[in-house]
């Protein structure tokens, strides 16, 4: 289809709804009739690669490239104007960050945002593959959507993010739900422009997925959520392949942002008021190994900590890359905080060794010990697999001995989820799902109980809390966290949000601490 017949099939679309009803009908029963990669390869224009094992084993370093030069092409920069946007996130930090970069490119199309279904001119699903349960929740907004979009033809939908990195997914999509207009993937994003154009114009779904990890495309512009906190990226992708994970396949390899890209926008975020930065990357520790220079996160950490800002974290750690530098540079405190999210998965190191974590339960222990002597306050927090194919009852014990031996404050717990195209989902999922349950529940359990008794420790104490805003169950109080990441309530004057106040501890629960203010403000930078 050229660009004039896009024009005039843009036409009929707009003069005449009913058409588009019938023309998803009829697309419908098309796509019925055919096989995937027939409805890949012929049907739909695209560059679609599924997710490939041995491909992006492959992976070679060199690669990459980092683009200074973005902008939005001159003939999108105002189409936006007078229409609004709604972006719908389900997944991690990293999937949190990219809806702010697609919300800044949406502004500077001159969208406005909405969170009203029935006012949006685009809806874009930004989706998360990394258990079944998060899938199913994208394939049900879907399905409320659809009467919206039969009723407002000019309504673009779009679904991104880690799940349009999936074969199965886009079948899915195709041949269920034809009336979705682009699919794009996690290394898209900056194409937003050119794909809302194209799904504008043209009548067929418009499919952009790039199997092959993109380049570095850094002066993307963002809509930040908030003033006070800030995520930064320090790198992309993930070379771990650990067994039961999609991640190194929906998000590509291990890619750093140069230190000074990294560090010139924290500095810009400090000199804009933010009081907190979250570096983030789904192996931080891995940062840098893919430099031509030597460079790790430890020296990252050691520049980061003479900005002008009060508060850095950074997520998510892996225990295999964790070196004593990095411990050595965290144990100098200042604005480097207490809390290292330090996923464990297994306390049983043969199961470890099936999931691929290249680490052992005694050497987990091991950097915990260090971890502890360079940081006698940190806090850890972890996450947790139960019912890996094969796990057995002795070895699921050893989960809860290492819990206890660590005792962690917090853990994020999941029951196994195979995921197509990863190396355990051949393996039989063998573990029964009352099992599985019954495992889980015992864990939480304990979890629950280590949370309880780390809050009770913090009765009568003062905590330093960087006031976020109103609490979401009741206006009248404010809330916050501790540098440690504990979640606080207490009343305040509302002229302490985005400030970092005294709050004394009276009462602790499970997951938050109550308190009471201690002075207006604490620290002024
Ligand atoms: N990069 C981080 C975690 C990313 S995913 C790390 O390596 O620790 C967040 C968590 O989801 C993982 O730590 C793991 O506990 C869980 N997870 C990942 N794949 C899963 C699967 N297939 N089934 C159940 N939980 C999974
Ligand atoms: Fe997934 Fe493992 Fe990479 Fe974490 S380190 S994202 S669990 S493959
Ligand atoms: Fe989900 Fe992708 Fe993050 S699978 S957890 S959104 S990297």
């Amino acid at each position: 289809m050229n660009e004039q017949q896009r024009k005039e099939a843009n036409q009929i679309k707009q003069e005449n709804p009913t058409d588009v009803k019938s023309d998803l009908d009829s697309n419908l029963d098309r796509l019925k009739n055919m096989e995937s990669d027939e409805l890949i390869g012929k049907y739909f224009q695209s560059t679609y690669e599924p997710p490939n094992l041995k491909k992006a084993k492959k992976r070679r370093r060199e690669d990459v490239e980092i683009h200074y030069d973005f902008s939005i092409p001159a003939e999108m920069q105002r189409i936006g104007e007078g229409k609004k946007f709604l972006i719908r996130t389900y997944g991690c930090q990293m999937n949190e960050h990219d809806t702010e970069v697609m919300a800044g490119l949406l502004t500077e199309m001159g969208y406005e945002t909405t969170d009203n279904t029935d006012e949006a001119d685009v809806i874009l699903l930004n989706t998360c593959a990394i258990r079944e349960n998060a899938e199913n929740k994208v394939f049900g907004e879907i399905g409320h959507l659809k009467p919206l979009k039969l009723e407002k033809p000019d309504l673009i939908i779009g679904v991104c993010g880690c799940m349009s990195q999936e074969e199965s997914v886009v079948n899915k999509i195709l041949k269920k739900h034809p009336f979705i207009d682009m699919i794009f993937g996690t290394h898209n994003i900056h194409r937003l422009p050119s794909l809302l154009k194209e799904a504008m114009f043209s009548k067929e779904m418009v499919l952009e997925v790039w199997s092959k990890e993109g380049d570095i495309i850094e002066n993307l512009p963002k809509v930040r959520k908030g003033k006070i906190k800030g995520w930064v990226n320090i790198m992309y992708g993930c070379d771990k392949f650990c067994t039961y994970c999609i991640v190194p396949y929906t998000r590509g390899k291990e890619r750093s942002r140069l230190p000074e890209d990294i560090i010139q926008e924290v500095r810009h975020l400090a000199a804009q008021g933010y009081q907190e930065v979250t570096l983030l990357g789904q192996n931080v520790n891995a940062y840098g190994k893919d430099l031509e220079f030597e460079y790790g996160l430890g020296q990252l950490m050691d520049e980061i900590r003479k900005i002008d800002i009060p508060r850095v974290r950074f997520t998510t750690s892996h225990p295999r890359d964790f070196d004593d530098h990095l411990v050595e540079v965290l144990a100098k405190g200042g604005n480097l905080l207490d809390h290292i999210h330090l996923p464990v998965q297994s306390g049983s190191s043969e199961v470890l060794r099936v999931m691929a974590r290249r680490y052992t339960r005694e050497s987990y222990l091991e950097l915990v010990g260090k971890i502890r002597a360079g940081m006698p306050n940190a806090t850890l927090t972890t996450d947790i697999i139960v019912g890996f194919p094969n796990e057995t009852d002795e070895q699921f014990e050893e989960t809860m001995t290492l819990v206890r031996e660590v005792g962690f404050d917090g853990a994020y717990t999941f029951i196994y989820s195979p995921r197509e195209g990863t190396p355990a989902a051949k393996w039989e999922d063998n573990i029964p799902m009352e099992v599985k349950k019954e495992r889980l529940q015992r864990l939480n359990a304990l979890v629950n109980e280590q949370a309880k008794q780390a809050m009770q420790k913090y009765e009568g104490e003062i905590v330093k809390v960087l006031v976020e805003g109103e609490s979401k169950k009741n206006p009248d109080v404010l809330s916050g966290y501790t540098e440690r990441n504990k979640l606080v309530n207490f009343k305040a004057p509302k002229s302490t949000i985005g400030k970092i106040v005294n709050v004394r501890i009276t009462e602790a629960r499970t997951w938050s601490l109550n308190g009471e203010l201690v002075e207006e403000v604490a620290e002024v930078l």
